[in-house]
């Protein structure tokens, strides 16, 4: 089966079995007298350069053969009708089989006027970027780094040394504002501090308790590597309490196991810009269809109004000065990493 297939195949077998309750060990304290009414609170935030309606995205995921034409086009479909953002899923496939490329450009057909990222791995020459901007017509380019998953595929990269160096002229030379984000492994402050150096302003930390790539990349062949440890990496919210003391001069994103408006809202608290959702997403059209995935996204958007209303913040940055007590497993991490 092409591999693009088979992603998604195994990240909906796997839906079910996503554990993300770090998100749960994030507590508000409630406050009875609501400062705000919650006509007046808005759910606009900016990232990258760009002004977004909704402080939630559907994160990079697929293209690249003619059942992920179809998934992109119910996602583009459901991105145009919410006015969520969209990232593509590696356009590293429409690049090199430039017969697959419509699996691409369909995102932008069907959303001419939205917000859409497009993405490609930190091994390219700057054509390749600049091709996979052209694409999609995208406003912004995600770059992914993923040395787990790598490692864990035969055919996967073995040098990584040369990443962070292409990166830093990437986002120099290719005319679009760049997001460097993980794939469910999370991101360390070291991580982040090293991205800032290369000049790179906004990270999606896409953490672990989400859609697995250990998992997913193990469940398609026979002998498997580093089965033993599909824990790896640091979960969404240790990502971002990793990166709270940067984010004066460093925009996160959330991603990795979002489940509901509450653990977007939890997000931005701990100083997000914004969260990406990817295998829900997935979920949610391969399942419920188009149409009930636009019902469900402005539902979700009315009760992070009504959670904004509760915290009496009136904008997304409001959101970061709500009384927030961190519970184990968070706690101990903190106290282990210095993070206060
Ligand atoms: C992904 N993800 C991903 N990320 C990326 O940067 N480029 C890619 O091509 C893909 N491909 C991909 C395929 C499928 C089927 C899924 C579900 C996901 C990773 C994604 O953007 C995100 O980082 C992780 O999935 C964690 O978020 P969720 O799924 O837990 O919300």
């Amino acid at each position: 089966m092409n591999r693009k297939d088979e992603h998604v195949e195994l990240a909906e077998a796997f839906y079910h079995e996503r554990q993300t309750d770090h998100y749960d060990a994030i507590k508000f304290v409630h406050h009875s007298f609501p400062t705000v009414n919650q006509a007046d609170v808005s759910l606009a935030t900016s990232f990258a350069g760009l002004d977004f309606s909704t402080p939630f995205f559907i994160n990079g995921m697929t293209g690249g053969s003619e059942k992920t034409y179809k998934i992109n086009q119910d996602l583009a479909t459901v991105a145009r009708e919410t006015g969520l953002a969209m990232a593509s899923g590696s356009v590293s496939a429409g690049i090199k089989h430039p017969e697959t490329a419509p699996s691409f450009e369909i995102i932008r057909q069907t959303n001419p006027n939205g917000k859409v990222f497009a993405n490609l791995g930190p091994e390219h020459p700057l054509e390749n970027y600049l091709r996979a901007v052209d694409i999609l017509k995208a406003d912004a380019l995600q770059i992914h780094v993923n040395a787990p998953q790598e490692l864990v595929m035969p055919e996967g990269e073995r040098v990584f040394e040369t990443w962070l160096n292409n990166i830093e002229k990437t986002v120099q030379s290719v005319g679009v504002p760049v997001i460097v984000k993980e794939v469910g492994f999370g991101m360390s402050r070291q991580t982040i501090m090293k991205l800032q150096q290369a000049g790179v302003q906004t990270i999606d930390v896409s953490g672990n308790g989400g859609t697995n790539f250990l998992k997913i990349e193990n469940a398609r062949r026979e002998h498997q590597e580093f089965a033993f440890a599909e824990d790896w990496g640091q979960s969404t919210a240790i990502s971002l309490l990793e990166g709270s003391t940067l984010t004066n001069s460093v925009e996160l994103i959330a991603s990795g196991g979002i489940r509901n408006p509450y653990d977007i809202v939890k997000s931005l608290a701990l100083g997000a810009k914004a969260a990406g959702l990817s295998g829900h997403f997935l979920h949610l059209v391969l399942n419920e269809g188009v149409e009930a995935t636009i019902a469900e996204v402005e539902r979700w958007k009315n009760s992070i109004q009504t959670m904004m209303t509760l915290l009496s913040a009136k904008s997304v940055a409001d959101l970061t000065a709500s009384d927030v007590i961190l519970m184990d497993p968070l706690k101990t991490w903190c106290e282990a990493r210095q993070i206060n």
